[in-house]
């Protein structure tokens, strides 16, 4: 069992972060001021904050530590927050001969930190990041905000989200409502969705990206779909070279009619996501559409016109090895998309997949090709950029094995300003549909939050009041 006791600060999320990457999981008890893991190893470790700083040890140790710490840092300590997780991953790192690829950044957007030290060399020194992951981080901080300004910082940037799939995927939690259960909701939905547009674009001002995601916005039948899609070209004004995205992850969803109907509103920028370009894979984790329907659809939507194409793989899916991975991105580079974007799995609350499937992903990795998901990622990265895209975006989630990350590549002028705006909370978003979260930046860098309620009934029921509220929010 491994113990780490907590005194004179309350930051025991960030170390339940740190603990979380060695260990798995993590058990905090706020009151009694202690985490625990399970492990085969005693240890007692303490985390304190006082007057003087910072000071992570053994029970017992206070001095090595102290001393050993304090050389590897340079006797300059972060602010407490921060300092507590460097220290214990530093610490933990060598307890236990282990490293990970993101060091001590957990709980926080890499490039966040990027833009505050501005150096891959800091990255390395000040967080124990690793020297790839670091040069990656700053590369794409520095295309991050090369995109933002092209941006105007009072932009609209608006989220409509359609919470349906055809069926749900076993590694997601997305979604929330699969239609087979839901399917008399579709065009209730549809009308709530065109309903809350239209009374709120009226009072908007021109808006610069708006992205229709999910679920699977192209699940409605053809009807609904050319509904909302017309209803967001129509009711809502554009600014000119406005950027719209839509959804159409799901290639069983897509068709030529609603294929044409998007290119008719004048969209240009789709999802077409396969996620593993594996038949097998597909099937275990329920996508219920196969390789070739990828390879049709898009090709379909290029005949029609579509000139920017993003395709979503996710790494480390758990029934397949690590290497499985550049075979699909070989596939996907035979396509030539202006987008692709790399999730490694992660865990959530919802899916169906357990944590141990996911964090244990690694342990199928045999024969020929028996590169670590690490060592795979880093190879499918350089492959992506021989091809001429460019890392823009990136984050991580929690529960990922080894910490990994999700990232867009596009190639240059096709990145979605949407995906950089969003996540870089330094531009308002409005949001429709159920659960939708809008989100307002003040002075100072403050944001506030409105969100319209998650359940799909209660959404359609009060949709008046949904737009009203969010009309108030943003003060239009
Ligand atoms: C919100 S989902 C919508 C995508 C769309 N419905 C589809 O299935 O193509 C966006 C992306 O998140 C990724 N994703 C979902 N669950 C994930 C998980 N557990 N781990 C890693 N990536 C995940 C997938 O790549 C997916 O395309
Ligand atoms: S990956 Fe897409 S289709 Fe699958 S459940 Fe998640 S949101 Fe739905």
């Amino acid at each position: 069992m491994i113990r780490v006791i907590v005194s004179g600060h309350n930051g025991f999320y960030g170390l339940s972060d740190v603990l979380r990457l060695f260990y798995g999981r993590a058990s905090e008890n706020r009151e009694e001021g202690y985490i625990v893991c399970e492990d085969d190893k005693n240890l007692v470790i303490r985390s304190e904050a006082n007057d003087q700083g910072v000071s992570t040890y053994i029970d017992g140790e206070k001095d090595k530590w102290n001393q050993l710490i304090s050389a590897t840092f340079n006797g300059v300590q972060l602010e407490v927050k921060r300092e507590i997780k460097r220290q214990l991953y530093y610490l933990l790192t060598q307890v236990e001969n282990k490293t990970f690829p993101w060091g001590a950044l957990t709980g926080i957007r890499p490039t966040l930190v990027a833009n505050e030290v501005k150096s891959k060399d800091r990255l390395v020194s000040d967080y124990l990041v690793r020297s790839d992951k670091a040069s990656l981080c700053i590369e794409t901080a520095n295309k991050e905000n090369e995109i933002l300004v092209l941006q105007a910082p009072n932009a609209v940037n608006v989220y409509v989200g359609v919470p349906f799939c055809p069926s749900r995927c076993a590694y997601c939690s997305f979604v929330s409502q699969d239609i087979n259960h839901h399917l008399n909701k579709l065009p209730l939905y549809a009308d709530a969705l065109t309903t809350e547009i239209r009374l709120a674009a009226e009072k908007m001002p021109a808006v610069s990206t708006l992205y229709l995601g999910g679920g699977t916005p192209t699940v409605f039948d053809d009807k609904e779909f050319a509904k909302v899609i017309y209803s967001i070209a129509k009711d809502i004004k554009f600014e000119a070279n406005a950027e719209i995205t839509v959804e159409a992850g799901r290639p069983d969803t897509i068709n030529e009619y609603k294929l044409s109907v998007m290119k008719d509103a004048g969209i240009r920028r789709i999802c077409i996501n396969p996620q593993t370009m594996s038949d097998e894979t597909l099937r275990r984790f329920n996508r219920q559409h196969t390789v070739q329907d990828v390879v049709d659809v898009f090709e379909l939507a290029r005949k029609l016109g579509f000139d920017n194409i993003n395709m979503d793989l996710i790494a480390g899916l758990n029934s397949e090895r690590p290497y499985e991975l550049i075979e699909s991105l070989k596939k996907i580079f035979e396509l030539d998309p202006e987008n692709i974007t790399i999730h490694t799995l992660y865990k959530k609350k919802l899916a169906r997949l357990t944590r141990e499937q996911v964090l244990g992903g690694e342990a199928v990795a045999s024969g020929l090709h028996d590169l670590t998901l690490d060592e795979v990622l880093s190879e499918a990265y350089s492959m992506i950029a021989d091809k001429g895209y460019n890392p823009y975006y990136m984050y991580r989630q929690k529960d990922t094995s080894h910490g990994l990350e999700n990232v867009g590549f596009a190639k240059v002028g096709t990145e979605c300003l949407y995906n950089v705006a969003m996540m870089s909370d330094k531009r308002d978003v409005m949001a429709f549909g159920a659960g939708g979260v809008c989100k307002r930046l003040f002075e100072g860098n403050r944001i506030e939050r409105c969100s319209a309620p998650k359940d799909v009934i209660t959404y359609i029921r009060d949709v008046e009041l949904a737009a009203e509220q969010k009309l108030a929010f943003f003060e239009y």
